[in-house]
């Protein structure tokens, strides 16, 4: 897949730059983004690699956005499809947002934006979104960006503090309903 970029309103759905690195390691370094990004990046030549590999999409199996706001082109954040199976027509999705970025409707709009275009453009079917139980900001997201809850894995996945964590998985599919938000 060659990189393409999305427009969402108020956000931009851009490729990743090298120079996004001093921004992406200041992210990355939030104690609560390490807990449920599980992104173990601490030093610059990290940040470089994590935009080098979002930035290239040859393998296929993901899609990768830097979220930056339409007028000012500050970084707000980031959006994923990743496991991306063309066969099976599924995603999923992974997101963070900047902490002087939340609490504004970013995520939703940028995994909104990330679903439509995967729906339009690769013929996905059906996008699965998981988040801890004990992350519940995460789930307001998956709410507010049109998927629907569909159950609760148990012991699922191992966050950034070592434990397993249940998580909920979301499920959002072409044919659903596209969430109200506004731009
Ligand atoms: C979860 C996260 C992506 C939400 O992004 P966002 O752009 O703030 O999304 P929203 O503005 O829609 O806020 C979602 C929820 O976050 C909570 N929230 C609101 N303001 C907040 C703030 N300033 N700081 C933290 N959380 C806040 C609220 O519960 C809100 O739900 P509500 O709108 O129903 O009140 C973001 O908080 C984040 O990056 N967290 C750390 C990493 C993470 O959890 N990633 C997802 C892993 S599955």
């Amino acid at each position: 897949m060659e990189p393409v970029e999305v427009d969402a309103g108020r956000v931009r759905l851009r490729r990743w730059r090298v120079e996004d690195a001093d921004a992406v390691l200041t992210a990355l370094r939030d104690p609560v983004l390490q807990l449920w990004n599980g992104v173990p990046a601490t030093t610059r030549d990290d940040a470089v690699d994590f935009v080098r590999r979002r930035a290239d999409w040859s393998a296929g199996d993901h899609a990768s956005w830097a979220v930056a706001d339409a007028g000012t082109g500050v970084l707000l954040g980031s959006v994923s499809l990743h496991s991306v199976d063309r066969q099976q027509a599924n995603a999923q999705v992974g997101y963070w947002t900047v902490p002087a970025a939340r609490g504004r409707g970013v995520a939703p709009c940028a995994v909104d934006a990330a679903c439509r275009w995967a729906f339009a453009g690769l013929s996905i079917e059906r996008v699965e979104l998981c988040h801890a139980v004990d992350n519940p900001a995460s789930g307001r997201v998956a709410a507010k960006a049109g998927f629907t809850l569909e159950g609760r894995l148990r012991a699922s996945y191992r966050y950034g503090d070592g434990r397993k964590h249940d998580e909920l998985i979301w499920g959002r599919l072409a044919a659903d309903p596209p969430p109200g938000l506004s731009s």
